[in-house]
């Protein structure tokens, strides 16, 4: 499958490559407070590889099919295998990998992952209000606005909505054979 991404687990390897990418301001702008805020070290990177626990979450390098080359991370995190729910993240570290439509194809193979592998029920997601490519790549693969947290990020000196996301599995099952 040329051009074609997939996942595949982060490993050490991927310090180097993750230590630029967190520490590019541009990168994580619209990302988690903890992203956006907290110095990233490459002695933080590898400790949060190192203490990757299966039980929370899922950490993932996103690479193209036609070179190998790591292009993203994404993740599922917050897992609760009681509820069966969890919420993902993604970034396309690469600038000049962005607005090639990858983001859609990311949230899909989550999807796939999430419900198919890790056999969950619902996932959760959420996109600061001025972060377009997040809300459209959400959008379009099936993630429905369930609400919005008001004034939650304080980014550039203004605070900024945050919109709510989520998907069942019920919904993925119609979105799939919508071919959506
Ligand atoms: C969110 C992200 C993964 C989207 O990936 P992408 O492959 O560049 O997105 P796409 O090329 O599929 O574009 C999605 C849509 O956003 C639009 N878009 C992309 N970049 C844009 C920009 N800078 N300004 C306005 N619109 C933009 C595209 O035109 C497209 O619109 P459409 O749906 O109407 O066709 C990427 O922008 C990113 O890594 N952002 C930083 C991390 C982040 O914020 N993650 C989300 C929170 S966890």
């Amino acid at each position: 499958m040329k051009n074609g991404v997939y996942l595949r687990k982060v490993e050490l390897k991927d310090t180097e490559i993750l230590f630029k990418w967190f520490n590019d301001k541009e990168n994580v702008k619209y990302m988690s407070t903890i992203m956006r805020c907290n110095p990233h070290s490459k002695e933080s990177i590898e400790n949060e590889i190192n203490n990757s626990d299966d039980n929370y979450e899922r950490l993932f390098m996103v690479c193209v099919n036609s070179d190998e080359k790591t292009i993203g991370y994404a993740g599922i995190d917050d897992i609760d295998f009681n509820d069966k729910r969890a919420e993902i993240f993604f970034l396309i570290g690469e600038i000049e990998e962005k607005r090639k439509g990858y983001g859609k194809k990311i949230v899909k193979l989550l999807l796939d992952y999430a419900f198919n592998e890790l056999c969950l029920n619902s996932l959760f997601a959420t996109a600061t209000i001025e972060n377009k490519p997040a809300i459209s790549v959400l959008e379009k693969a099936g993630f429905s606005r369930i609400g919005i947290r008001r004034q939650y990020n304080y980014i550039n000196r203004k605070y900024l909505d945050e919109i709510f996301f989520d998907i069942t599995h019920e919904d993925y099952e119609i979105s799939k054979r919508n071919n959506i």
